[in-house]
């Protein structure tokens, strides 16, 4: 039965059987349920004990590859769970023998923030080698692939698989517009090519991607190249799935999905359905839908565990914010938490108004981590401070990073003015650089080496530090047993789970016994109601004795002459500027706070003479926590 007039889709025999006739052209798929999905819906918080049960079963599907690693894997497995990162590699490949590993890299980013030197960068690519990743999705944010050069060289070196990666941006409904048109990505495209790509990959963070779009591209890349080419998309938009099947149509080589259990919302489309949709036609999976099924029953029975971190806010599972401002949802809602913090949610309206234009003038880069922060927080920045007509009053550090060309080469040269006006002192120069970001820098490993002497005890160790230098020291401390492992970053099984939820239930309820007893270990969480905060402390269920205590968070004045410094919001003290008994005036800057991927000086509330430094570098605070304290003159 034929029913396509391009011939895409004819249909054979149509049953679940996995033996059925295999398609002239199958869709490979790679799940990324153990990376991007639990990245994406879990905050990344996914760990390697419940991906055990299923990882052999997974193996045994036949997916084209896995992806398991990288992005913001790295960061939170050692800063949250307690997890050495690299030790994931092994114990995954114990139980999956078959089927090649995948990771995301940042480029000259690796897997951090920021550029790194190429010392630091060939050391990490060389790690993951050793350790067994075979196949590296190469991405740079502004897509200025000479921040590709060192990954590749050593890549290839490995005989390993380069996949090199355009990230896909609008400015636009739909593709095309002066900048991130259809010729843009065929000329992205070339490059790859001539880097040397083993395959090519639409990278659409955002589910920017409408249907006839990654058709059209698709199409169009096909006749451009014989590199096979592989869509990764999200589901935010709600268009993923279409554009997949769309994308299918036109001849894709590789698409992204996860297991059910870990699809949809920001994450990716499911598999199941897919499988289902393209049986019996030239492009059939030819995986076993019922073996699936059976790794999703298996993956329910940890969800429990990871439920909590589901934005459950609204109902609509799309964020049709995506589709109005063509902007990753990740951003907006930073946004919003940004202005909320500063009193300014009423000027929402204003900084979406605002963002295309900051966003033109710093150069029409594509927004994805890292840029997407920095355009985002220059924008709050112009909407709150500018005034009389004077543009960019207040610009962050790492727009003026930008500006000098530490990230690379921006889509559009960025405004003259703008440039200008934040290049003024910098010290590294007022005039941008227009080589490569990572010539700039100095080898890093040997003060490395130096500095965590004692500490860090082999190559992959000294990496983490150089990478995350105080979360890292932070985790090799809880590894060679030097400092205790707090409790929140402990796992938990699924009968905790249980017992949390039921008595968080009590709590909310009112059906609480106070009682103060301080001597039972006890798990501290935060329970919002009605928008008011509570602290609730219950006793370790493996402890026999059961005490509940729930405390109303107490209100701290801020802004006035208490000399608190406190903590706007959640996020790791990454170091004191000061120390105790030193003079300070109202304004410089006392702690640096990392929180949303950002660094952010606090400053001294008032002058006077610091009394009290009351947190450590490498703590997490919550948002209202005191950071220090501060005896204001008289
Ligand atoms: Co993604």
């Amino acid at each position: 039965m034929k029913f396509d007039k391009h011939g895409i889709l004819e249909m054979a025999k149509m049953n679940y059987d996995p033996t059925r006739p295999k398609a002239k052209n199958p869709i490979k798929i790679q799940d990324v349920s153990l990376r991007d999905g639990h990245q994406s819906i879990f905050a990344t918080r996914g760990r390697t004990e419940d991906m055990i049960p299923v990882a052999k079963m997974m193996d045994d599907i036949g997916f084209y590859s896995i992806e398991m690693w990288g992005g913001a894997t790295f960061d939170v497995m050692h800063r949250f769970l307690n997890e050495d990162p690299w030790e994931r590699i092994k114990t995954l490949k114990k139980y999956m023998t078959k089927t090649p590993f995948s990771m995301l890299l940042r480029g000259q980013n690796v897997v951090g923030y920021r550029n790194y030197a190429d010392d630091v960068v060939e050391a990490f690519v060389q790690r993951a080698c050793d350790h067994g990743i075979d196949i590296f999705r190469v991405f740079d944010a502004l897509n200025d692939f000479r921040n590709f050069q060192t990954v590749v060289k050593v890549i290839k070196k490995n005989k390993k698989h380069f996949q090199g990666t355009i990230c896909y941006s609008l400015t636009e409904p739909r593709m095309g517009g002066k900048t991130y048109n259809l010729d843009y990505y065929l000329q992205k495209a070339k490059q790859l090519e001539e880097l040397g790509a083993d395959t090519i990959c639409i990278k659409d963070m955002a589910g920017l991607i409408a249907p006839y779009d990654a058709y059209y591209l698709v199409k169009a890349l096909k006749e451009q190249t014989d590199i096979p080419i592989h869509l990764h998309t999200h589901f935010t938009s709600g268009m993923g799935d279409l554009t997949l099947f769309k994308a299918i149509e036109a001849g894709v080589d590789i698409i992204d999905t996860c297991m059910a259990p870990y699809a949809y919302r920001t994450s990716h489309p499911a598999v199941e359905p897919l499988v289902i949709s393209l049986l019996g036609t030239n492009r059939d999976s030819g995986l076993d839908i019922n073996k699936l099924a059976e790794i999703d029953k298996e993956m329910e029975k940890v969800i429990p565990k990871y439920k909590h971190l589901l934005d459950d806010t609204k109902n609509a599972i799309i964020d049709t914010n995506v589709i109005l401002h063509q902007t990753p949802g990740g951003m907006l809602s930073n946004l919003v938490n940004q202005l909320r913090q500063m009193d300014a949610l009423d000027k929402l309206d204003e900084v979406y108004e605002t963002l295309p234009r900051v966003r033109k003038q710093l150069g029409q880069v594509p927004l994805v981590t890292p840029t997407s922060q920095i355009i985002g927080i220059q924008t709050v920045n112009n909407v709150l401070f500018d005034k009389d007509g004077e543009e960019f009053s207040n610009i962050t550090e790492q727009v003026k990073d930008l500006c000098f060309g530490l990230y690379g080469k921006t889509t559009l040269p960025i405004d003259e003015k703008v440039r200008k006006k934040a290049l003024k002192g910098y010290p590294r120069g007022e005039t941008p650089i227009t080589k490569r970001p990572g010539d700039m820098l100095e080898p890093e490993l040997p003060k490395i080496k130096k500095d965590f002497r004692g500490l860090a005890k082999n190559i992959d160790d000294e990496i983490l530090c150089a990478l995350y230098p105080v979360t890292g020291k932070r985790f090799l401390n809880w590894k060679y047993g030097h400092e205790d492992i707090p409790d929140d970053a402990k796992p938990k099984t699924l009968d905790n789970v249980q017992k949390e939820q039921e008595l968080i239930q009590k709590a909310l309820s009112g059906k609480l016994t106070t009682k103060k007893d301080k001597s039972a270990n006890t798990r501290a969480f935060d329970v919002y109601v009605d928008g008011e905060h509570f602290n609730v402390e219950v006793a370790d269920p493996n402890v026999r004795q059961m005490g509940i205590v729930v405390k109303k968070k107490e209100e701290i004045a801020t802004g006035d002459n208490t000399g608190n410094l406190i903590a706007p919001i959640p996020g790791m003290i990454i170091e004191y500027k000061k120390k105790v008994g030193n003079k300070v005036k109202a304004g410089d800057t006392i702690v640096v706070l990392e929180a949303m991927k950002m660094f952010n000086n606090l400053g001294a509330p008032c002058d006077g003479v610091i009394k009290n430094i009351v947190r450590k570098a490498g703590d997490s605070v919550a948002k209202s926590d005191i950071l220090c304290q501060i005896e204001p003159n008289k």
